[in-house]
């Protein structure tokens, strides 16, 4: 059996002529320019967001917004995050000043529990600066429901998309709903190498973010009079304290050339999961698509009843060629840096998460005859 990484290169001998012939016409910028400008046209087009703006990570995408969250929000100090997520989904907030509030993610599409939320926005709405919501692991979250929360609590919500660039809710993308990021990391669902974007339906918003990307400076900006400072040179103007998030034209290249495959590659992660489910017998543990979700797993998450089991069949898949990951960060709460946020076992479903699961990789690569040796193979440990 070929070993089964967690992503594959998606970029075929045909591709790289294509970007070994980038590099070596002249006339082609590197540096933020023209690519970057056509892979944003592409990504909010794809999206069905008015704006997207492309920055050097899913991670600085998520700073921009912890950014904004901070300039637009002078009172309320509280950021509420799921307790599985990515650590640059929390991190750039708590360095901004704000203050984390955990809450356990739900066992349905491992996303945040929205009645656990809504308990507590009952009593704390009005500390409330954002909920920042993460789609784990390509599952989409109850989008309907969230956009009712917001209403109903008068409360921001953001969400992190960046494992999951693809998936849907009554056709319409994850990240066209609230302001939020994805990422176009190798290891994730579309590949520009490092990436990330921002997307945002507000104008205000996009100018902010175009200023907090290029240093605070105004200069991406298309409307320059509303923020301009006749006292300087405009071509170094300052509007903001910002920092340089600029991605580059050779990393635009790369992405459009992975993007015109957006369908295929989607498609295939579908079929890969569909035909997953379909060898399982702890299929009940699984978010299904319907017609209202269409979820597009980042990877195939297995699940356990016990911990030793886990342990047996991790090791199984190493020795195998497989390579295996926690589900993210398992529960946040057990990890050094947020041990002083809350206890871990006021999590039970992190704890399931960090105790009884892992994951193996989803993508291109990966065959039909690869998932039937894994899932055969681990029949006896219970999946
Ligand atoms: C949920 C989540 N948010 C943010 C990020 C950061 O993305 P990037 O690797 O592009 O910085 C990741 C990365 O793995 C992630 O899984």
């Amino acid at each position: 059996m070929k070993p089964w990484k967690l992503n594959e290169s998606n970029f075929s001998i045909l591709d790289r002529l294509k970007i070994a012939a980038f590099f070596l016409n002249p006339k082609n910028n590197w540096t933020f320019g023209q690519k970057c400008a056509e892979f944003e046209d592409k990504m909010a087009d794809y999206v069905g967001c008015k704006h997207a703006i492309f920055v050097s990570s899913g991670s600085t995408a998520n700073t921009m917004l912890a950014m904004l969250l901070k300039d637009s929000e002078s009172n309320k100090k509280v950021v509420v995050f799921p307790s599985t997520t990515w650590t640059t989904s929390v991190a750039p907030f708590l360095r901004e000043g704000f203050t984390p509030q955990f809450i356990d993610v739900n066992l349905y599409d491992y996303s945040i529990d929205l009645n656990l939320l809504e308990d507590y926005l009952d009593s704390h709405k009005d500390e409330v600066a954002a909920v920042f919501v993460t789609s784990l692991i390509g599952f989409v979250p109850d989008m309907a429901r969230l956009e009712r929360i917001a209403r109903t609590y008068n409360v921001r919500v953001m969400m992190d998309n960046c494992e999951n660039t693809m998936g849907t809710f009554e056709g319409r993308n994850v990240s066209s709903f609230f302001t939020s990021t994805t990422s176009t990391y190798f290891g994730h669902q579309l590949q520009s190498v490092e990436g990330g974007f921002v997307f945002t339906k507000n104008d205000e918003e996009r100018d902010l973010f175009l200023m907090y990307r290029n240093h605070g400076m105004t200069r991406h900006v298309v409307d320059k009079k509303l923020y301009s400072n006749k006292g300087v040179d405009p071509r170094f103007d300052f509007f903001l304290l910002g920092n340089n998030f600029r991605n580059s034209d050779i990393h635009a290249f790369i992405g459009l050339l992975d993007s015109a495959r957006l369908e295929k590659l989607k498609q295939k992660r579908l079929d890969l999961y569909e035909y997953f489910l379909g060898k399982i017998a702890n299929f009940d543990r699984y978010p299904y698509s319907s017609v209202i979700y269409e979820h597009v797993p980042f990877c195939l998450p297995l699940f356990f009843d016990k911990n030793s089991y886990k342990f047996c069949a991790m090791s199984f898949c190493e020795k195998n060629g497989i390579e295996t990951r926690p589900i993210i960060s398992g529960n946040l709460l057990r990890q050094t840096c947020y041990k002083n946020f809350g206890t871990p076992s006021d999590f039970p479903n992190s704890e399931y998460l960090h105790e009884k699961a892992f994951y193996v990789g989803l993508h291109n690569s990966v065959t039909k005859e690869q998932i039937d040796f894994l899932t055969s193979s681990l029949r006896k440990f219970g999946i």
